[in-house]
């Protein structure tokens, strides 16, 4: 059996990471992978009532950070794991790295809670008590301003997306620092390029990282 290969996408909203899961699918199915398309917070019958809880309502920083850990320890079990497990390509939309940047550095929360939570909800693998971590996030680095005047309209926005733009200047700060934190494990996408152009990227990173590769999974 193959390795399985855990990958997420990372980005302000309106930053347009979403608009190419389809092709990523498809891009591994090319190849012969078994594909499970997901994302956070959600992903599971659970999971998906605590998002809808998260994005509808008002709560303070920890009554969201608990339920975002919440939905993740849920989707975490009944789905990321098995698929790892079988060998399964997990392409996730969202993890940890958004509850770092939006409750941590936009809504201004203890990192080190946060923390706290991911070693609990993520720890624990293996006799060595390792972290699960994606092995690849492509992060979808966009300005503020650009991601803002790209969501005008777009929709009735939830309760993130309608935050002012001094708030995605600090998720957008949020994200940077957790990158440079874990450099090796993410690949920084201008999002700022055209459609096609982020596409390009998107593959080029792929297939550097050797995600690709048949029936190989991460290389890392
Ligand atoms: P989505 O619109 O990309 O599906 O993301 C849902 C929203 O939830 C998005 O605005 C980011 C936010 N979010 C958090 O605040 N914390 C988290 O841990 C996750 C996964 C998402």
């Amino acid at each position: 059996m193959s390795e399985g290969l855990f990958l997420t996408l990372e980005g302000i909203d309106g930053a347009g990471k979403s608009s190419h899961l389809d092709a990523m699918e498809a891009l591994f199915k090319a190849r012969g992978r078994t594909v499970v398309r997901t994302r956070e917070p959600g992903g599971t019958p659970l999971a998906e009532t605590l998002r809808g809880l998260v994005l509808e309502q008002a709560m303070d920083p920890l009554t969201e950070s608990l339920l975002v850990f919440a939905a993740r320890r849920d989707h975490i079990v009944q789905v990321i794991e098995p698929a790892l497990a079988r060998g399964d390509v997990v392409l996730c939309d969202r993890f940890t790295d958004a509850t770092f940047a939006y409750q941590g550095a936009g809504r201004g929360f203890d990192t080190q809670l946060l923390s706290t939570l991911e070693q609990w909800v993520q720890g624990g693998r293996g006799a060595a008590g390792l972290l699960l971590q994606p092995h690849i996030t492509l992060w979808f680095d966009l300005a503020p301003e650009i991601a803002a005047e790209r969501l005008a309209g777009a929709r009735l926005p939830d309760k993130f997306e309608s935050q002012p733009v001094e708030f995605f200047r600090r998720v957008a700060a949020g994200y940077a620092a957790r990158a440079a934190a874990d450099a090796p494990r993410f690949v920084r996408i201008d999002a700022s390029q055209t459609r096609d152009q982020v596409w390009q990227q998107v593959e080029t990173a792929l297939v550097a990282r050797g995600a690709l590769a048949p029936a190989t999974g991460a290389a890392r």
